[in-house]
This record gives C-alpha cells, structure tokens and sequence, in this order.
C-alpha cells in the first residue's frame, strides 16, 4: 500500500512507501518537520507546508468578537486563526481577515487560517468544507479538522483529502484524539497522514506520550484550553510554579504558560477578545524558560483533562 504525501497543498505529490504496516514519510521529507523555528515563529508540517507556532483561537466569540479580535490578532503580529463551523464565528473570522488584508498590513499568504468540520456536518462533509469557504470567504482554508471522532471518520476523512486534492484546504488534520489506538485507527486508513493534531493541552493535562508517539510521522501537536479554558484561567494562571517563574521573568503567568508550550513543540491558540490579552499573548519571543524551569512545569502536569468529548 502506498500513502500520498501532498507538498504544500499542490501538485508536487509524492507516492510514499509504508514500514511495518506503517504510514511513514521517506526520511529525507523528515528534514526540519516539526521543529519548531521560534525566530520565525513557524513549524514546518509532514506535508511542506509553514504553519505558524501561536496565533488567536476563537471559541466563544461572537461573529462581531471574532471579526475585531482576529482584526487585532493580525495587527499585532499574529499569523494563525483558529475556528471551527461549530463556533459559528466562521463569517466573523472572514471579516476579520479581510478587513487587515484590505487595510494593507498583511497578505491572505501571510495567514493560517484553521477551521473544524462540525459533528452534525459528518454525514455531508465535503458540502461542510464549501459552507465553510463561503462564509469564511476564502478560496482555500489551510488547515481542516475532524472536530472529533465519530462513527464514519473515514469517510469525513477522505472529503478532506479530496478537498485538499481540489486545493480547497492546504493541510489536514484531526482534533481529540488522544491515544495512539486512535491515531493508529485514522492511520489506517488514511492515505494522507494527517498534518497536526490539535487537542486539549495544559499544565495539568500534558499527554506527552502521544506527541512522542505521533513525532514518527511528523505530526504537529497543537494545544487547546492552554490556560485551561473559561472558567479555569485563575487555576492556571495561580499555579505556584507559574507565578514564581512570572515573577522571575518578569511576565505574566499567560505568557509563561505560552512560552512553556512553544518551547516545549506545541503550537497555541490562546482565545481571548480583549486586545490588551492578544498583545500579551503575542508577546512571548523577548525571554526563554531553562530545562529546569521546562521540567518545573511539566511536573505540574496531573494527566487531569477538564473536557472529555
Ligand atoms: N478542537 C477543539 O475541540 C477545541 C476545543 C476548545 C477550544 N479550541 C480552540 O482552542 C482555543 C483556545 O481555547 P479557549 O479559548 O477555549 O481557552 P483558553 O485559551 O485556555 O482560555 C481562554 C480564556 O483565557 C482568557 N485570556 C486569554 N488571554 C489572557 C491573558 N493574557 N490574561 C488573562 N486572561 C486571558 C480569555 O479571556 P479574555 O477574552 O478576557 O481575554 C478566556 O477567558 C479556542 O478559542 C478554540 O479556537 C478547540
């Protein structure tokens, strides 16, 4: 059997052997995936394509939130939006972007754009993808994810990898699966190994198993809920180990918390809809956390998620 690695969501496809009943990328595609480039704030992903390491998520926000915070995200100097057809932010997020890309001060090129095909869309995916485009008004989405699991993944599968064929989405992806079975499970079916997976990760719930598991195949993981989402924030940012290590960088414990997960190969998508906390968010590339104080944080990890979907 043979995998299809896609470069750079276009034509220069490569044919892929399997080891060991496994999808895995020839060597010399391996070259500087997944390390993450701080200084360019980029990672390289399995199938070539750029993706940037931090960047604005937008669960919760309303579409006239979404439109100014992703508006700001772009001013400051972010790269990556998340959302997702279940936020029902999509057309927000496209207002966003096209108002900064109209204003001058960034091109569609420069962005990244990320959305999740909706549970309730599984069964007519590939029209998902459309309403997707048409109400983020894009021509191409660079990263699409299953939301998560179903009962016919594979088939909502295979409709991103035709819409990644047609050159409607870039890249794609999955989102909470956390256990090598699962993965293993997309694996054996895919025929495009998947570019990222975007789950639930913070100090409390750190699941570095998985990512070493999924390193083999160059898959970025990318975190969800990195201050622990609405609601857990102060439990987060009050951590001991983060305020001692805030007040010794001078920083606040977001940034700390951020900085820990970029250093740590885990791309991040803080939501927010103040400004002040996109700016802050953004501003995490002036100071570096030691190996001992890398080791600080993940020994607060407590394998303690606080969503099970
Ligand atoms: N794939 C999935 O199933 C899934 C699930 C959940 C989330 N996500 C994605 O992941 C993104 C991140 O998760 P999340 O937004 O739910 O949770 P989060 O980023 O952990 O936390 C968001 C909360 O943090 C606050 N905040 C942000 N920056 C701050 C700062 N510098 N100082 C103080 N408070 C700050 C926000 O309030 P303010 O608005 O006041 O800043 C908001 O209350 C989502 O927006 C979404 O794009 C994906």
């Amino acid at each position: 059997m043979a995998v299809m690695m896609l470069c750079c969501g276009c034509s220069d496809s490569k044919e892929e052997t399997i080891d060991d009943g496994k999808l895995k990328p020839e060597e010399e595609e391996m070259v500087d995936v997944g390390v993450f480039d701080l200084e360019s704030q980029t990672v390289k992903l399995n199938d070539g394509n750029i993706m940037p390491v931090i960047g604005l998520g937008t669960w919760t926000l309303s579409n006239e939130e979404a439109e100014e915070s992703v508006y700001h995200a772009l001013k400051c100097g972010m790269r990556l939006i998340d959302t997702a057809r279940y936020y029902r932010c999509e057309v927000g997020v496209g207002k966003g972007i096209a108002r900064a890309i109209e204003e001058g001060f960034v091109t569609r090129e420069e962005i990244f754009v990320t959305t999740k095909i909706m549970p309730s869309d599984y069964d007519r995916a590939a029209q998902g993808i459309n309403d997707s485009l048409k109400d983020l008004n894009l021509d191409y989405i660079d990263l699409i994810l299953i939301h998560q699991p179903g009962s016919n993944d594979e088939a909502v599968y295979r409709a991103m990898e035709d819409a990644q064929k047609a050159g409607k989405v870039h890249s794609i992806g999955i989102s909470n699966y956390y256990t090598k079975q699962q993965v293993d499970e997309v694996l054996s079916y895919a025929k495009v190994i998947p570019a990222v997976i975007q789950n639930e990760n913070h100090i409390y719930y750190q699941n570095d198993e998985l990512k070493e598991y999924v390193s083999q195949y160059g898959i970025v993981l990318e975190s969800w809920y990195p201050f622990g989402g609405r609601g857990h924030t102060s439990e987060n940012f009050n951590n001991e180990v983060i305020l001692d290590l805030a007040t010794k960088h001078e920083k606040s414990s977001a940034q700390i918390i951020l900085r820990w997960q970029l250093q740590d190969g885990y791309v991040v998508i803080p939501g927010s809809s103040n400004p002040d906390h996109i700016r802050e968010n953004y501003d995490v590339f002036d100071f570096e956390l030691s190996e001992e104080e890398m080791n600080s944080v993940r020994e607060i990890d407590q394998n303690q998620r606080y969503e099970n979907w």
